[in-house]
């Protein structure tokens, strides 16, 4: 820091500590804040026919939305790259989401990758570098293949339909819906503000049997599958700021195609703001930074420009890569 900026700093602190000491001792300057946060995302593997003709591999512009509504921005991370390279962009950003798709969860590249960004973030926690990971749908099936070191996922289908959350009793204490209003929390539980559209999933039986799983996790919601079955389907990490949703918290502000169930209700809108807010406080948390802001610049997602496919995917633009 320099001599200047120090003693800026050494004004505000004691500026500060004499308009707020009363209020608020304790937090002060407790943690350091990255206002300027940026979250990595890896691009999905195109599956679907119609989009091949575009590039190999997407990211759908509601998770880009998704994500900068929070307050952060979005850089794209490619699937070609070498570990090395992984582990120069994991210094640089301050978080990273896992989106939904279709890819195998163990021998894709995605899972290749995402496997080399996982164990960075494990090691990164524990030397006290806070460093955040949220998986959607697939992502947080791959968060869970990742932490239990195998697939134990099974048909739990819920497809194209909103449902309300089956809080446990360990979501009134989680992290992820700390700063919701009463009036929310009610709602979810009510009213059908979550969509699914998934055919895997994790049973709550084969969450509770897996020492890894329940031991890394806590359970926060669980919905029924078409076929029966109780499912996962939202978790967060104990230790490590590590969360997962089998629904899609994005689609409620960003999604619009009239065949799919998409909940806009305005709880929908605020559950979907209130949960991206909350994961880019958590990327806030994260002092990692590029090393200057050219380099910022020529990474973020701002450069790509993305293409009108609300004619032929659900998606109303997604970005190629
Ligand atoms: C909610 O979860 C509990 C277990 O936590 C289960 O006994 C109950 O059947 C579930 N209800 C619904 C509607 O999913
Ligand atoms: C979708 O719309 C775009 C822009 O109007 C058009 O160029 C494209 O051919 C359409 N694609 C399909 C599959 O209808």
């Amino acid at each position: 820091m320099s001599g200047r900026g120090f003693s800026a700093y050494f004004y505000l602190f004691f500026t500060c500590i004499i308009c707020c000491y009363e209020a608020m001792p304790a937090k002060l300057f407790e943690e350091a804040v990255n206002d300027r946060p940026v979250i990595g995302v890896l691009t999905q593997i195109v599956s679907d026919d119609v989009m091949k003709p575009f590039g190999r591999t997407y990211i759908p512009d509601s998770y880009v939305n998704y994500i900068e509504s929070g307050g952060s921005r979005v850089m794209p991370i490619r699937l070609t790259l070498s570990t090395a390279e992984y582990k120069s962009i994991f210094k640089k950003i301050n978080g990273l989401f896992f989106i939904g798709g279709a890819a195998d969860l163990k021998t894709s590249d995605f899972a290749r990758v995402a496997k080399i960004f996982y164990e960075l973030a494990l090691t990164a926690n524990d030397a006290g570098d806070f460093f955040p990971i949220w998986g959607t749908c697939m992502g947080m099936q791959l968060l869970t293949v990742l932490v239990a070191g195998e697939n134990l996922l099974t048909q739990t289908t819920a497809e194209n339909v909103a449902l309300p959350l089956n809080l446990t009793t360990e979501a009134h204490s989680s992290r992820m819906f700390q700063g919701f209003p009463k009036e929310l929390i009610k709602a979810l539980t009510e009213e059908p503000l979550t969509g699914n559209f998934h055919n895997f999933g994790l049973t709550v039986k084969t969450f509770q049997e897996s020492e890894k799983l329940s031991s890394f996790f806590s359970l926060l919601s669980t919905n029924i599958a078409e076929n029966g079955a109780h499912f996962v389907s939202t978790i967060e990490g104990k230790r490590y700021p590590f969360y997962g949703v089998q629904w899609h918290p994005e689609v409620n502000r960003f999604q619009w195609d009239r065949k799919l169930n998409f909940p806009h209700s305005s709880h929908a809108v605020q559950l979907s703001s209130l949960l991206a807010e909350f994961f880019i406080n958590e990327g806030r948390r994260s002092l990692h930074h590029f090393d200057s802001p050219e380099e910022e610049d020529s990474s973020l997602i701002y450069k790509f420009t993305p293409v009108y496919t609300a004619n032929f995917t659900a998606y109303e633009e997604v970005y190629f890569f």
